[in-house]
């Protein structure tokens, strides 16, 4: 579900005229919905009601302050991953207790900042992590608290650059290490481990992986209650699909129908980590047409967006749904589908103008014959799109916009050249 739809011809964001924003803010820009951010926020928490999640949206798949802002008012807590993601939330003033801070790689200086903030719950991935951590606490005079991200060796069927819960990725520490790991440090002074932390891939588009790393894990937290060990808290992480293609994932209920009965009952304080179902739909690039050219058989839509604005193709061959942003007149509104194909239309490669081959945003794709200045949308680019821009080949990064009802306003500006070098020494 999201709130861009075509009306009379043209995409609106809730009751926002894309068109309307691109004249007064340019083109490549980012738009997102603030209902449709909310809509599945609250999806999740109905879902899941049963076992009260605490719901810690994933701050990598969308870090804008205002959106941030958004969601802790929606009570939600939040998913780190570094400092500067600690830094987010103090920004907006959040609660730290309600933030979960995972990674393999935490530096001295990132755990420091993370204990003076209060952070909730350090999720740890290795051994050396742990008694790092419990040093740095002891150090600083505090007790901390912490999950152990464990990796139950479960194949989640995703992209392999994002799959993380399979034996021999660098995520968490294995299944089979966990007791041994929480028998050594589960008595720990300076930090109490009595969590346990899963994260098994994203996107992962059916319930069975969680099920199944549950399962594992519930075994293992009997095995662990048994020697003395108990486990107040689980984290299941995040991974929920979201429809890149028109009706592609299952909802929060699907995953929930079959999550939730593994977990009433057993008194666990339940967290998540949704960050892609929530966000990924609430947001489109919007692109202008530059040209159109020919090379050998191909035919090119060269746009002023570029994989340094979205990524995901170049990186992971992900498909986003791209259509006109006008539709000719009387012509249908399309279904989002990659292989949808305009009624006479042609088949086109649409690109960037950064100089490698790989920028692309989208191949093969029937669109009606485009022009230059023609509007495109690239949809469902609100998670991992604009936090995984970059400024390569000196482009400034684009700016993004927030709609709710009928009102816009602009959350980032676009980027300056001044912005490009003001880091860099002149001597
Ligand atoms: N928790 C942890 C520990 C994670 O590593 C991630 C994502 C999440 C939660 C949120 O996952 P989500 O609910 O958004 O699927 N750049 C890739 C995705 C990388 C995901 C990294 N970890 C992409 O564009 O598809």
């Amino acid at each position: 579900m999201d709130l861009f739809s075509y009306r009379d011809g043209d995409v609106f964001c809730e009751g926002v005229r894309l068109a309307d924003i691109v004249e007064q803010v340019g083109t490549p820009v980012y738009v997102y919905s603030a209902g449709t951010i909310r809509h599945h926020y609250r999806a999740i928490i109905e879902a899941f009601e049963a076992v009260k999640p605490l719901i810690c949206f994933s701050i990598k798949s969308l870090s804008n302050l205002q959106i941030l802002r958004l969601l802790a008012d929606e009570g939600s807590g939040f998913d780190v991953v570094s400092g500067g993601e600690v830094a987010r939330v103090l920004a907006i003033g959040a609660d730290p207790g309600r933030v979960v801070f995972a990674g393999v790689g935490k530096t001295d200086r990132e755990i420091n900042e993370a204990i003076a903030a209060g952070v909730g719950l350090f999720n740890v991935e290795s051994e050396q992590e742990f008694e790092n951590l419990s040093r740095l606490a002891g150090a600083a005079g505090r007790t901390v608290r912490a999950a152990l991200r464990v990796n139950p060796d479960v194949d989640p069927k995703t992209h392999r650059y994002t799959t993380t819960g399979k034996k021999e990725t660098k995520f968490g520490v294995d299944i089979e290490r966990a007791e041994r790991f929480f028998e050594t440090y589960g008595r720990d002074d300076n930090v109490r481990l009595d969590a346990i932390h899963l994260h098994i891939g994203s996107p992962i588009y059916s319930a069975q992986p969680y099920v199944d790393a549950i399962n594992k894990t519930l075994k293992l937290m009997a095995r662990l209650s048994a020697k003395g060990l108990e486990i107040r808290t689980l984290d299941i992480g995040g991974g929920f699909g979201a429809d890149y293609v028109e009706g592609q994932s299952p909802l929060a209920v699907d995953y929930a129908r079959q999550i939730v009965p593994l977990l009433t009952g057993t008194n666990l304080d339940v967290i998540l980590e949704p960050g892609r179902q929530i966000v990924c739909n609430a947001g489109v690039l919007a692109t202008t047409v530059l040209y159109v050219k020919q090379g050998g058989e191909r035919n090119f839509v060269i746009v002023d967006a570029a994989m340094t604005d979205l990524i995901r193709p170049a990186l992971y061959e992900s498909e986003h749904f791209v259509y006109p942003a006008r539709l000719a007149d009387g012509a249908q509104p399309p279904t989002r589908r990659p292989d949808y194909e305009a009624p006479d239309g042609i088949r086109v490669d649409i690109v960037g103008g950064v100089c490698e081959s790989s920028d692309f945003l989208a191949k093969d794709r029937v669109l009606p014959v485009m022009e230059r200045g023609d509007l495109l949308t690239v949809f469902s680019a609100g998670a991992y799109g604009a936090v995984m821009s970059s400024q390569y080949n000196s482009r400034p990064r684009a700016p993004e916009v927030l709609v709710e009802g009928d009102q816009w306003r602009l959350i980032r500006r676009r980027e300056t050249y001044d912005d490009l070098f003001a880091a860099e020494q002149d001597s």
